[in-house]
């Protein structure tokens, strides 16, 4: 796979500008140890790296200009109609910035490019999709991957989303 880079968002300032692009295997590390931050206040499922190394096409990151992983999100694929957006993590560092936006958006592209016209997801961060434009929606209609039986399901259409971003995806 040829790395893409999705975004390059100049408001986005802290010394230079994190990107946001398809993951890569380098990537791979940082995006499992991201994962388990967030998965140690049960926010998210753990990712060992062999589980990210296998899916690494289906992950977006943000970056800063070290490769530092910032940020990380990733599109789950069950059939041809039915895709969820996971892993959707900022480092606490970094968080306010838009990054988890323009990771989410990433992953919504990417959804798009594969043919999926909405996605959903599980999350105790309902609030955050809210803002995304995500609406609440009946989780018994979604598969889970493991009993959660505390988060909410959220699902938004895809329609609309932008050319550039899709395009480049
Ligand atoms: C939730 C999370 C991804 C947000 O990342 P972030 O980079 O700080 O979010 P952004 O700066 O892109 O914010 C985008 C919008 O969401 C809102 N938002 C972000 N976190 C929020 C929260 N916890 N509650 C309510 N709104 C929130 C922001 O105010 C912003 O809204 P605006 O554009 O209308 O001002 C981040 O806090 C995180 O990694 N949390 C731990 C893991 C997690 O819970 N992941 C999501 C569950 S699947």
């Amino acid at each position: 796979m040829t790395p893409v880079e999705l975004v390059r968002d100049p408001s986005l300032r802290s010394g230079q500008a994190p990107v946001v692009r398809r993951a890569r295997p380098a990537d791979v590390a940082g995006i499992s140890a991201l994962v388990a931050e967030w998965a140690a206040e049960a926010l998210l499922l753990p990712r060992s790296a062999a589980e990210v190394a296998r899916a690494v096409e289906d992950y977006v990151v943000a970056v800063d200009g070290r490769g530092t992983v910032l940020a990380c999100a990733a599109l789950r694929e069950y059939s041809p109609s039915l895709a969820e957006l996971t892993s959707v993590a900022v480092s606490r560092a970094a968080h306010g910035r838009g990054l988890g936006r323009l990771v989410v958006h990433a992953v919504e592209a990417l959804a798009a490019v594969r043919g999926h016209d909405t996605v959903f997801a599980h999350t105790l961060q309902p609030e955050f999709f809210a803002a995304l434009g995500y609406e609440a929606t009946d989780r018994a209609a979604y598969p889970e991957k493991r009993a959660r039986p505390h988060t909410l399901c959220v699902r938004r259409a895809l329609a609309g989303e932008p050319a550039a971003l899709a395009a480049a995806a």
